[in-house]
């Protein structure tokens, strides 16, 4: 763990310990006596909480911070050694210290002609040549010059993949649907993603697809993730049960594969072992972490087949150019360290342990899902780098979805329920705009009146007085009011297309490293999820043995006589 060291070196190992911590602690108990109403009657306090970056505008008014508080959660950042946190992740250092690796996802998405060097090597022309072949790769797909093996155009892609391998490509697939020139270049194609081991996954994966114009992408970093290789296995078999020798086509089943069936991954030896030919198989590099891989051929890959190519591009631009302001800005107007440091104070000193991510963006609709890997994988950790056990729980619980559809499902509870700090994601210009004659708003203008009216709604609430004026019976009274004094961010995009969900998708990963940073966690492993699957193991070894006895007895397996630790009793 040296290299533990040398990376807290730069900051305080036990932020918790700190003088700035300490400061905070005290201040969060002052700005416990103010409310959000009285702090946005303050007009200088208002404009002070705006930063914004080519267009992207963040509003942080609504949060319960002072200007005395921002300057205290700056002072803490410099404690933890921030700044010499992100300027390590950009040169490479190896801040995944459990797995002893670079954090370089950044590198991904780094154009030809810069430099990213990780363990003393540039590795930006070793990505773009990986994605010079994925380019050449999709426009052979696309194009027809590639075709099954019955010669017919591959039209639809099945991308199998769970976690990482699967959130983040989902997401920017959903976000471009009907974005004019990914939607136009998508015409004729079917993307669909295949994640969960649950056999009625596979069957919505396949539900119209036809093996001769399929195109299977096995998405894994590791190439043993046990749910990803059983579907693999799952749709190989479906693809030579229709294709291969015993089918009309009477093709061997190697053929049936090299012309069906490509991988993404960063273990090539165990994809060729699946049967798949080099000139199929994407790599990508260990220091790319699972859920920070969607800029790897993980994404690029299905994304460039549905989209094209150039999409692509401008989606590696969009991150590659939040990249360029995270790294370059300083803390005071750099979008995701303010919002990492709003995270903070919000769950170390104002004692919130969730967070809403909703997005005004029916586009966005996968957005939450992914964040909510990215984040709570990453930071949701018991100890610091050093191993020292943590005095508070880091991490917060994220969920979202967009408006106004949560506003008819959780938004009461948010409301005059519990505080969720929320943060609101809406765009100037809709992707796809509605104007009926006659209607008084545009479709879009009444989504965005409800984007910006619930941030008011949250921060001001409704008294009793103001219940009394309006005439509201006594009784009825207690049931109306609504507290407020309830933080949220809003997050004001021009537009969603390629470019701008890269930007956002690097903000947020961004923000996630930059609240680890602080609290000092090791957010680039995941030993949380181990356990589980070696517990599935050993479950799976016994129910297999189960399946062997009950089928030679001519019945069936009693599921609910299988314990968690794997024994039948
Ligand atoms: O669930 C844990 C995890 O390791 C994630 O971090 C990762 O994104 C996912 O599994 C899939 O892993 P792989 O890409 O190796 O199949």
């Amino acid at each position: 763990m040296a290299a533990a060291a040398a990376a807290t070196s730069a900051g305080a190992s036990r932020i918790w310990t700190t003088a700035e911590w300490a400061a905070l602690k005290t201040h969060a108990e002052a700005i416990g006596s103010t409310h959000l109403r009285d702090l946005l009657d303050d007009e200088d306090r208002s404009i002070a909480m705006f930063a914004e970056h080519t267009g992207i505008v963040l509003d942080y008014s609504r949060q319960r911070v002072t200007v005395e508080t921002m300057g205290k959660l700056h002072d803490l950042a410099r404690a933890a050694g921030l700044e010499s946190k992100i300027a390590a992740m950009f040169s490479g250092k190896h801040l995944n210290v459990t797995e002893d690796r670079a954090v370089a996802h950044a590198a991904l998405r780094a154009p030809k002609g810069t430099t990213f060097t990780v363990d003393g090597k540039d590795v930006v022309p070793d990505v773009n040549a990986v994605l010079d072949r994925v380019e050449a790769f999709s426009d052979a797909v696309r194009s027809g010059k590639r075709t099954g093996v019955t010669g017919k155009p591959l039209t639809d892609v099945v991308s199998i993949g769970i976690g990482g391998s699967y959130l983040g490509p989902e997401f920017v697939f959903e976000a471009l649907r009907h974005e004019g020139d990914a939607a136009s270049a998508a015409e004729g194609r079917r993307l669909r993603f295949l994640a969960n081991v649950d056999p009625v996954d596979v069957a919505r994966a396949l539900e119209g697809l036809d093996p001769e114009t399929t195109l299977v992408v096995v998405v894994s970093k590791t190439f043993t993730t046990a749910e990803t290789m059983l579907n693999a296995r799952t749709l190989r078999d479906w693809l030579i049960r229709s294709l291969g020798p015993s089918s009309s086509t009477a093709k061997s089943e190697k053929e049936v594969v090299a012309a069906h069936v490509i991988a993404v991954s960063a273990a090539v030896d165990k994809c060729r072992a699946f049967g798949i030919e080099d000139d199929a198989i994407f790599g990508f590099w260990d220091w790319v972490g699972g859920r920070y891989s969607v800029c790897s051929s993980v994404g690029v890959v299905p994304l460039a087949l549905q989209y094209s190519f150039p999409i692509v591009r401008q989606f590696l631009d969009g991150a590659h150019d939040m990249d360029n302001h995270f790294r370059t800005t300083p803390l005071e107007r750099n979008l995701p360290v303010l919002l990492g440091l709003l995270g903070v104070w919000n769950s170390s000193f104002l004692g919130h342990g969730s967070r809403a991510i909703l997005p005004y963006s029916q586009a966005l609709l996968r957005f939450a899902a992914h964040i909510q890997q990215v984040d709570m994988e990453s930071n949701g950790k018991r100890v610091t780098v050093d191993g020292d056990v943590l005095p508070f729980e880091a991490g917060e619980i994220n969920f979202g979805e967009p408006g106004t559809n949560g506003q008819h499902s959780f938004y009461q509870l948010i409301h005059q329920g519990r505080v969720v700090p929320c943060d609101f994601i809406g765009m100037c210009e809709s992707q796809s705009p509605v104007y009926m004659k006659g209607e008084v708003v545009a479709n879009h203008d009444e989504l965005m009146s409800n984007f910006f009216a619930q941030p008011d709604a949250l921060a001001r609430g409704k008294t009793e007085a103001e219940l009394e004026e309006a005439g509201v019976p006594a009784e009825l009274r207690p049931h109306k009011v609504f507290p407020g004094n309830r933080p949220s961010s809003s997050l004001l995009l021009p537009r969603l297309n390629a470019f701008t969900c890269g930007q956002l998708l690097s903000l947020y990963e961004h923000r996630t490293a930059v609240q680890g940073f602080v609290w000092n966690v090791p957010s680039f492993d995941q030993w949380g999820v181990e356990l589980g699957k070696v517990l599935a193991s050993h479950v799976r070894a016994t129910l297999s043995d189960c399946r062997k006895g009950a089928e030679s007895a001519g019945g069936r397996v009693d599921m609910s006589t299988v314990d968690s630790a794997g024994f039948v009793p």
